[in-house]
């Protein structure tokens, strides 16, 4: 795993977009594996400048998202689905119909999550996944657990990712407990992997990543047996 540490988010976020800049210049069908939560909204702001300033351009990148919340209805303002398309979609020239977050009113979600992975290895699988990091070592809704499932599959969430995530709702009841979400196996296909973090309430995941032996008590450990992965994080993150 290759680490890059910033000083600040803002550095973080550039330096996470200039990757991705990069990437959609050389390869401008190129296929992106996205992620919502607070981290990555610095990135897309990035992103959706480098779009306005002509720098790059969407019109041929296809995008598939990690996660979503399960069951919600795509219009429900805390899906991800809405999260996308208010923080980078509607703000960028890409084509909606290329834009894909797993379905959060699945009523199949065994033959939905294994059309997921299909539909991603039939568009060439991913060139670049982002990922956020849990405080609890998740990455997308692969929470820590005595086992891990390769492909996106629905799963229930811990409590501690509940309370985490209760800051966008109304109450903390209203935070569903299940999640569709892109299985280990899904994301450890993608050819280049960025994983961001900022905070330090994220320096204990990132301490148990990096020192811990690949665990399923910390599913981002398994990242450090994919080949082409970046740690992009800030001071706070890597030192605590
Ligand atoms: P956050 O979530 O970016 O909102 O901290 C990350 C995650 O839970 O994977």
């Amino acid at each position: 795993m290759k680490i890059i540490v910033c000083e600040n988010y803002q550095e973080m976020s550039s330096r996470a977009a200039e990757i991705i800049a990069d990437l959609v210049k050389a390869k401008p069908s190129c296929v992106l594996g996205l992620a919502t939560g607070s981290t990555p909204v610095g990135m897309y702001r990035e992103l959706i400048a480098k779009t306005a300033a002509g720098e790059i351009s969407f019109r041929d990148v296809t995008t598939y998202n990690l996660d979503e919340y399960y069951p919600i209805a795509p219009t429900h303002e805390q899906s991800y689905r809405y999260f996308m398309n208010e923080n980078l979609f509607s703000h960028i020239d890409i084509d909606p119909e290329r834009t894909f977050v797993p379905n959060g009113l699945t009523e199949n979600p065994e033959e939905e999550g294994a059309a997921y992975d299909a539909a991603i290895e039939a568009a060439g699988g991913i060139d670049l996944q982002v990922l956020g990091i849990g405080q609890n070592g998740h990455i997308a809704f692969n929470e820590p657990d005595e086992a891990l499932i390769a492909g996106t599959h629905i799963t229930a969430l811990t409590e501690d990712t509940i309370d985490a995530n209760s800051r966008f709702f109304a109450s903390r009841d209203d935070v569903p407990t299940r999640a569709f979400t892109m299985g280990i196996g899904s994301i450890m296909k993608a050819k280049k992997i960025i994983l961001l973090a900022n905070g330090a309430n994220k320096h204990a995941a990132i301490a148990q990543m990096l020192d811990d032996k690949i665990t399923t008590a910390c599913p981002a450990t398994f990242l450090k047996a994919h080949a082409d992965v970046y740690l992009i994080c800030d001071t706070a993150a890597y030192n605590g």
